[in-house]
């Protein structure tokens, strides 16, 4: 046997991440568990800690700028993010990007894109409320990560999964609320606008380009900070 096999017998790193991967919802991942989204998406794409686990392809875990002052966080995933593991990578995700760069802003640059569930839901259902704590954790090591100063929680089911706030959108977008000491600001679901393509005034398209207007002056005030 040489050197280099004898030393391998000695490597416990497959063990260890095995051990640590939480797979049960009970045991919680305290914050502080990732240093990193690599190794963060790592247990995802491990993680049983709900049923989702057992049908996806990929966990789709964030895409955009590591460090942006924006964060936006969707639903869950589709067929299109399911098969590529990347977040609002369908229509959605095309008119999520037209919305953003309307007031020159990037996934490049400026946001990161994560959704409250890392695995599509069968059907493209809404996810449980147990779907929802099981993943959270997640969510929120990468909020922890990326450090934002703005959230964007896309519909309804994006501000239940962080604020728990159960009202329906319409009442609540666009208005700036703080969580954990984050500025969040609630806004339509793109897929809401894809079923409401309507650009008259007081229509939602037209609400969006207000609220996105909004995020984009905070946006230009922290910076000047
Ligand atoms: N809708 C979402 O909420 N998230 C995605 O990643 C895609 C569509």
């Amino acid at each position: 046997m040489s050197s280099e096999t004898q030393l391998s017998l000695f490597d416990d790193s497959t063990f260890n991440q095995q051990e640590l991967i939480p797979t049960d919802a009970k045991i919680s991942i305290p914050p502080g568990t990732y240093s990193s989204m690599t190794e963060l998406a790592q247990h995802c794409n491990q993680c049983h800690r709900c049923a989702l686990g057992d049908t996806r392809t990929h966990a789709v875990v964030g895409r955009g700028n590591l460090k942006a002052s924006i964060m936006i966080v969707g639903e869950a995933p589709g067929q299109n993010e399911d098969e590529t593991g990347l977040p609002f990578v369908g229509k959605s995700g095309q008119l999520l990007e037209k919305i953003l760069a309307s007031v020159n802003l990037s996934t490049e640059n400026d946001v990161y894109i994560a959704n409250i569930n890392k695995c599509r839901p069968p059907e493209n259902r809404v996810p449980t409320t147990e779907e929802m704590a099981a993943c959270k954790p997640y969510l929120l090591e990468q909020i922890r990560l990326v450090d934002p100063k703005i959230i964007l929680l896309t519909g309804a089911t994006a501000v239940k999964g962080i604020t728990n706030d159960k009202r329906g959108i319409t009442k609540i977008r666009g208005q700036w609320l703080e969580w954990e000491g984050r500025l969040c600001m609630p806004i339509f679901h793109p897929s809401y606008l894809l079923r409401n393509p309507s650009r008259e005034v007081g229509a939602p398209k037209w609400l969006m380009w207000q609220d996105i207007q909004a995020v984009r002056a905070k946006f230009d005030e922290i910076q000047k900070r």
